[in-house]
């Protein structure tokens, strides 16, 4: 699912006309409307086609990537994927998945060939639109050569079936993600590229899309997915689950993680279903961060505007060796106890980072820097610190000159540094900082305006600059020049 504005079907004219199978207006108004000159051969613009004249559409293999250069082989061109339907069964014991994908396109260009993002176990068989295909795999490029073609505009269905041990990936600053084993069954996560570890994907946040997953495990299990639970059911030793998420998600939020867990199911006073799956190891540690959910999900309902998704909870496992928690789509996840400030900090990503998504990697303070300031301010609300006191902080503006820290482009961190301090704190600091120069009113518009505008999509860096100015009528330039282009720690803004 693209942005619903011009993107797709512009770039699906553009391809349609470059291969001639849109009349250009030159010779769509060929038609002279007065009287017609000699007879003579119909004038057709060299390279045109000619009118009345049938012609042979032109195909042609989809991007192999969209061009992010933090992970270049990401995401793939062509298509737009509008539904994942994942089922599967997973044994902890064998560490063996056994699946079944199914996934909804359109085609945005004549398609002779394509590409999915796929690290996952062996493919067993791949059909395009009912047909055996053919594909190859090369890195974590699924390459698909589909029996017939693909014509722009039209919907197909790819099924992949697969089986086998799928595994973690590693990121350039060391952590890992994907499908992680975990004593009690799977930790399962994918910021920044971890989900084609185990679903072939369009692995971009730019392709939104909905998912259901059906995940049959041993009987005393839970398969834990995004969005709401449809259906649970037992026969002879294993439990299947159903979840559903209804509203568009980029693959990198996605989870089904496997495990011992204790639920807790209920509604938040906006009325909110919310579902709280918690490994008995840390429902003690955790519970006075879950128990603040409801009191989070209405104060940033307030601060940002509407919830974006049909339901909320969290999902705490013990899967020390990952060490961080993620935004999970409709369920953040944790990888040890959860802390009221995490807690906060990822529920604020249900609106930024999650409905509004990055569109590069590099807008990565997008996500970060605004759940670090959502952060920030229900600290301040539950009787903590207050904002302006954490902004000038020895973690933040209290930070010396001299400090490495100071030295990362905020703008464009880079694969390293994407998950650093550096797009959390300094992130949040622009935030705060913006705010001081704009003024109350204008900065509580502008975070509203910004999940509006984009609820469901994607935004850059350069799209939150021109809205910051529109709301508050001032050239910004300067401000963000110091605050996001430039290294070195800000002074006057
Ligand atoms: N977005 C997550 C958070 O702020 C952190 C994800 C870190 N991912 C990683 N591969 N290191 O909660
Ligand atoms: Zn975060």
């Amino acid at each position: 699912m693209t942005r619903p504005r011009l993107r797709a079907t512009g770039l699906a004219t553009a391809a349609l006309v470059a291969a001639g199978l849109l009349a250009t207006p030159t010779a769509a108004s060929a038609v002279p409307a007065k009287p017609t000159p000699a007879p003579g051969k119909p004038k057709a613009a060299p390279g045109k086609p000619k009118p009345g004249k049938p012609c042979t559409p032109r195909y042609s293999p989809g991007a192999p990537s969209i061009g992010d250069p933090y992970f270049p082989d990401q995401g793939n061109g062509g298509y737009d994927v509008k539904h994942y339907d994942l089922d599967f069964s997973y044994d902890p014991a064998t560490q063996v998945m056994d699946a079944t994908a199914t996934i909804t396109a359109h085609a945005t260009q004549n398609l002779d060939r394509f590409d999915l993002d796929f690290r996952g176990p062996e493919i067993t068989s791949l059909t395009v639109d009912g047909k055996k295909s053919a594909f190859s795999r090369d890195g974590q490029e699924l390459v698909v050569t589909p029996h017939g073609k693909l014509k722009a505009g039209k919907k197909f269905t790819v099924v992949v079936k697969y089986a086998g041990v799928p595994g973690p990936v590693t990121d350039p600053d060391g952590s890992i993600e994907g499908w992680i084993p975990t004593d009690d069954g799977a930790f399962v996560v994918g910021e920044p590229q971890g989900t084609p570890a185990w679903l072939p994907s369009n692995d971009t946040p730019t392709d939104k899309a909905t998912f259901r997953f059906t995940a049959k495990v041993p009987e005393g299990l839970t398969a834990v997915g995004n969005g709401q639970l449809l259906s649970q059911r037992t026969r002879n030793g294993w439990t299947t689950f159903v979840w559903d998420s209804t509203e568009p998600m980029a693959t990198y939020l996605a989870t089904i993680t496997i495990g011992t867990f204790e639920v807790t199911e209920s509604v938040t006073p906006s009325g909110i279903p919310s579902y709280v799956a918690i490994d008995p190891r840390l429902v003690a540690g955790s519970a006075n961060a879950v128990s603040q959910i409801p009191k989070m999900m209405e104060f940033f309902t307030g601060k940002f505007g509407p919830y974006p998704f049909a339901s909320t909870g969290a999902i705490v496992d013990y899967a020390p060796q990952v060490g961080y928690a993620l935004e999970t789509q409709t369920k953040p996840i944790f990888s040890n106890t959860a802390s009221v400030g995490t807690m906060a900090h990822e529920i604020a990503h249900q609106w930024y980072g999650n409905s509004v998504s990055p569109e590069r990697w590099k807008d990565i303070w997008l996500n970060e820097g605004f759940a670090t300031y959502g952060q920030w301010m229900y600290t301040e609300f539950n009787g903590g610190a207050t904002v302006e006191a954490t902004f000038n902080n020895s973690s933040n503006y209290g930070r010396a000159a001299t400090s490495s820290f100071w030295q990362v482009l905020l703008a464009d961190p880079g694969p390293m540094e994407m998950f650093s301090s550096i797009p959390y704190n300094r992130g949040a600091m622009t935030l705060h900082a913006l705010r001081g120069k704009v003024g109350e009113e204008a900065f509580a518009r502008i975070l509203r305006r910004w999940a509006a505008i984009h609820r469901y999509s994607h935004a850059a860096t350069a799209d939150f600059v021109s809205l910051a100015e529109r709301e508050s009528g001032q050239d910004l330039t300067a401000f963000f020049d110091v605050w996001l282009f430039q290294k070195g720690k800000p002074t006057s803004w």
